[in-house]
């Protein structure tokens, strides 16, 4: 893997991290997000062009102030400090910051100065400002590349040395030339080429897996979804049929995606593909329960059972593969906030199955970067662009309790309201889209006839993280033909409604 040009973002927990990171990537950097207290010792051993300092909710006089190894300002490596980050650096040379009466939020024009920073646009440009606090002081040797109205340091230099600071969030799509900085900073400061591709993440994980893994034999627990089929894949490229895939299909997919699984997996890899028809002891053990809770966790569970079962048969392994991404990674190190929903990734890991080693060839990656790499070993569009889709699949779009014939009204209505999306692009707009089965049913009217039938819900959002979605302003048009050709063509649905509540207060999924 080309990681020769790595620059490293120091975290202080601020919400747009992953962004930073992202927009790194898109430079074509490989970079990675560490601990803000990493010392300098490591960073110069792992080889760091460069340096960013994240923001953060805090304030650098707080008593839990997150710091910085001060010896990271001798490294002569070039800093780059993102509003706390800009903060902590001034403060931790010299400078001053003070705390302003009121806080300073929104797309704010900016005017800048010669810096090679702001390198290609012009001298003024709205970016994104979030701060309370502001550097009142700059430390020695610093200038002033940036103001606003009201802040008299929104960008700092030291040209010297390399460090640069920004008040703004350059990392947001609100914040116009905004990649264009941290490509500046990135190609220009810190003289990274732009090397990283994901062809060469493909040939370079490909062979590191193959010299890793050699003849042993490993396993991968297919779920359809990217992240394990993009997994599935680079193995499939590394040791052929020394891979066995396992695809437990708990009759929870969507319609036809077993089938599109096996004939991917099945038949163009040559790896071993194992497709265990389980749908029968899902909906046994789920029968009669209502609790969203019960529901997932019962599913993790049979999933594991199912798993272990067939995983024995196959006897002794070596290797367990997950598709483990680098947000996962990210987010599990934070331990955020409260638990709402208990998530089951298919693919957890299993206890009774013998392995050596654990390998997660996408841990280093992002979902976009994860489907680059899907088409790059020929993974069909259709796969690789599928929206995410839970591990406990349908099981949480249908409310309350569940059964097979629920179920099969289900796949069709999605089906229909998946298929018509596609059609009008609006797949481009939204970032995930399905249908529910409510569990209310209602009365309604049919050539001379009263029904009683289901409710469907259709549910789509545009969202960059997950954590919080608007919903997707689908035209009139699109959904009264998708609710038309529902309530035609599904039998037992006779109402048809969409699902108007962004993230917060609801959430995407229905339970
Ligand atoms: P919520 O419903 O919490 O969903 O707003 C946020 C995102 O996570 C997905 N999701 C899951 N993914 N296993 C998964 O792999 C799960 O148990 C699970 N529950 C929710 C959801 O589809 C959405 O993209």
């Amino acid at each position: 893997m080309q990681k020769e040009e790595l620059i490293l973002i120091l975290d202080f927990c601020g919400q747009y991290n992953q962004l930073i990171a992202r927009r790194v990537r898109e430079c074509n950097v490989y970079c990675e997000i560490v601990r803000h207290d990493i010392s300098a010792e490591e960073i110069k051993a792992r080889g760091a062009k460069g340096v960013i300092f994240t923001g953060g909710p805090a304030s650098v006089y707080g008593e839990n102030a997150p710091l910085c190894d001060k010896e990271i300002f001798n490294l002569g490596i070039p800093v780059l400090g993102i509003c706390y980050g800009m903060q902590l650096m001034t403060h931790t040379l010299g400078g001053k910051v003070e705390r302003a009466d009121k806080r300073e939020y929104g797309e704010i024009e900016v005017n800048f100065s010669q810096s090679v920073l702001f390198d290609g646009f012009t001298d003024k440009n709205v970016c994104l400002m979030s701060h309370t606090d502001f550097v009142e002081t700059l430390p020695e040797g610093f200038e002033k590349i940036a103001y606003t109205s009201s802040c008299p340091y929104a960008a700092i230099e030291n040209k010297e040395k390399n460090f640069y600071g920004i008040q703004f969030h350059a990392e947001v799509n609100n914040t116009v030339n905004g990649t264009r900085i941290i490509d500046n900073f990135v190609k220009k400061i810190c003289g990274c080429s732009g090397s990283w591709q994901m062809s060469s993440f493909v040939t370079e994980t490909v062979k590191a897996l193959k010299e890793k893994i050699g003849d042993g034999k490993a396993l991968c627990a297919l779920s359809g979804g990217v992240d394990s089929s993009v997994a599935a894949a680079l193995l499939n490229a590394a040791i052929g049929e020394n891979l066995t895939c396992i695809f437990v299909d708990h009759g929870l997919m969507r319609k036809n995606e077993g089938d599109e699984v096996e004939e991917v997996f099945g038949k163009r890899f040559k790896s071993k593909f194992v497709r265990v028809n389980a749908e029968q002891r899902f909906l046994s053990r789920l029968a009669g329960v209502e609790d969203p809770e019960t529901k997932r966790k019962i599913i993790g569970e049979e999933f594991i059972n199912v798993f272990e079962e067939e995983a024995k048969k196959i006897g002794k392994v070596d290797f367990l593969v997950q598709g483990t991404i680098y947000p996962d990674v990210v987010e599990s190190g934070k331990g955020i906030g409260a638990s709402i929903k208990s998530h089951h990734n298919v693919g957890g890991l299993p206890d009774h199955v013998d392995f050596k080693e654990i390998v997660e060839p996408l841990r280093d990656l992002f979902k976009d970067e994860v489907r680059k790499v899907g088409r790059e070993l020929g993974i069909p569009d259709h796969l690789v662009d599928r929206p995410p889709f839970p591990g406990p699949g349908l099981a949480i779009r249908v409310i309350g309790d569940i059964t097979k014939e629920k179920l099969d009204i289900l796949r069709e209505a999605d089906y229909i309201f998946r298929e018509e999306l596609e059609r009008d692009g609006i797949n481009k707009i939204s970032n995930q889209y399905f249908a529910a089965l409510t569990n209310v049913r209602s009365v309604g009217v049919m050539g001379d006839y009263r029904t009683y039938d289901y409710m469907i819900a259709l549910r789509a959002v545009t969202t960059m993280d997950f954590m919080t979605a608007t919903i997707t302003r689908i035209p009139y048009e699109t959904l009264e033909r998708v609710s038309s050709r529902i309530v035609n063509e599904v039998k037992n649905v006779n109402r048809v409604v969409y699902d108007i509540t962004g993230k917060p207060p609801a959430t995407i999924e229905y339970e």
